[in-house]
């Protein structure tokens, strides 16, 4: 019969690989204890109408990326392709609004599913973790939001790392830019692709995050949203960028940064890589600001900012810049055992062992005492114990430090208790 494969786009995390992940995801959960973001975890599908609402019907993920599908019921429901609309959804319906501790501030970290063209660094199936801090307007957040996401990279040891920012203004801000924009494009929108075409009335500004026409000569000399920002929005611009400063996190200001998604305005920003050697695609987190969300999705006001990255991307850039991580190898101890009695009494003693916190394997595969001392030797074992037949019949079971090469005789039943003690 013909082998079944794993979808494209996706991929299997296998050990020796997913110690990475689990530190990275260790690292994130310390990060947010400490700035004060509580998980959430919300379903993996969603209504469709809620990205449709939030992220946008003329964005590339809306219109090209989505994993839609009719259940049983004829509902129309979507693997979600990102966790923000999600968040935004429950903070609405279980009236967190409401809560006595204002702004909220949650983390996630999940699967994430976009019917892209898979590459290097682009999956159909990939992990973001992502804060969401809702409720409040003070540009000091939008600082600790972009604090939080580089602190987690630069504690994994990243260094080459590139922040940019820019500003997408306030509502009246948005409406000038999208004038100027319609007017530079109208004459000649003849000659970008059809759903441009579609997006110059309906969202001007996503023709500037169009991959068809990205090099359109019409795109470089588009009018900019920096030189539309009215004096609030410049205010708030400023603010975020004093606050960055006063963090000592470097940034640059790129006029040109739009981001994928419609629901955002005021702060935008993206992390990147700049290792030698990281693939085409350098972006290892994007985030912003979303005040007007909420209202969105069908609940009261309450301004928004988050940002979200992945996992593999994430690893990605540790590869390019070789940090090795510290990844926990050894097994504290390894059971040998000579003879039937002697490995009938390894399950108990196993037990014991692990209930006393130690990471303690034996051998399943009835091998010979060389290949268990082998398998001992594979495991990273920083202590052998052997129990022979002669052993059990004294109470005696021999420790051999791996590490030194001594070993010792202990009484078997108070083993645990030595063992603990050796190792204190
Ligand atoms: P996004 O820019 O679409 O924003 O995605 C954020 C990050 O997810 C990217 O920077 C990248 O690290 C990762 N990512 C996206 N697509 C893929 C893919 N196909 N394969 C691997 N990694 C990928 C959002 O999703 C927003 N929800 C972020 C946000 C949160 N804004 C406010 N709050």
């Amino acid at each position: 019969m013909a082998s079944i494969r794993i979808p494209r786009g996706t991929q299997d995390i296998l050990p020796g690989e997913i110690e990475k992940w689990q530190l990275i995801e260790e690292k994130a959960r310390e990060l947010c204890e400490k700035f004060q973001y509580n998980e959430i975890r919300t379903p993996i599908f969603e209504h469709t109408e809620l990205f449709l609402r939030s992220v946008g019907d003329t964005t590339d993920i809306v219109q090209k990326e989505m994993y839609t599908f009719e259940d049983r019921g004829e509902r129309s429901l979507t693997l979600r392709p990102e966790g923000t609309a999600a968040v935004v959804r429950s903070f609405v319906e279980n009236k967190m609004f409401g809560h006595a501790g204002q702004p909220v501030k949650l983390y996630y970290m999940g699967p994430m599913f976009r019917y892209e063209r898979p590459q290097a660094g682009r999956y159909r199936q990939f992990v973001q973790f992502g804060v969401e801090a809702i409720g409040s307007n003070d540009p000091a957040i939008d600082a600790e939001v972009i604090a939080l996401a580089m602190t987690l990279y630069k504690e994994m040891g990243l260094k080459k790392l590139k922040l940019i920012i820019n500003s997408l203004g306030d509502k009246e801000s948005r409406t000038a830019h999208r004038e100027a924009l319609i007017n530079h494009f109208k004459p000649r929108i003849g000659e970008f692709c059809t759903d441009c075409q579609n997006r110059l009335t309906k969202n001007p500004m996503r023709i500037l995050d169009c991959k068809q026409d990205r090099d359109h000569e019409l795109m470089k000399s588009a009018p900019s949203i920096i030189d539309y920002l009215n004096g609030d929005s410049k205010k708030y611009f400023e603010k975020v960028q004093q606050y960055l400063t006063d963090l000592d996190i470097a940034f640059e200001v790129d006029p040109n940064l739009v981001r994928g998604l419609d629901y955002y305005n005021h702060t935008a920003f993206e992390i990147m890589s700049e290792a030698e050697g990281f693939g085409a695609i350098t972006t290892l987190c994007g985030g912003g600001r979303y005040n007007g969300l909420t209202e969105e999705i069908g609940g009261p006001e309450a301004p928004g900012i988050g940002f979200a990255l992945s996992i593999e991307r994430f690893i990605a850039a540790l590869e390019a810049e070789q940090i090795k991580l510290p990844i926990k190898e050894k097994i504290d101890c390894y059971l040998v055992s000579l003879g039937e009695e002697a490995k009938d009494y390894t399950v108990g003693l196993l037990q014991k062992l692990r209930l006393a916190g130690y990471s303690a394997e034996r051998d399943y595969l009835d091998r010979k005492i060389k290949a268990q001392f082998k398998a001992a030797d594979r495991a990273n074992a920083k202590y052998v114990a052997i129990l022979g037949e002669d052993e059990l019949k004294v109470n005696k079971i021999n420790l051999k430090s791996m590490e030194t090469g001594e070993q010792t005789e202990v009484q078997l039943d108070t083993f645990v208790e030595k063992f603990t003690e050796l190792n204190k």
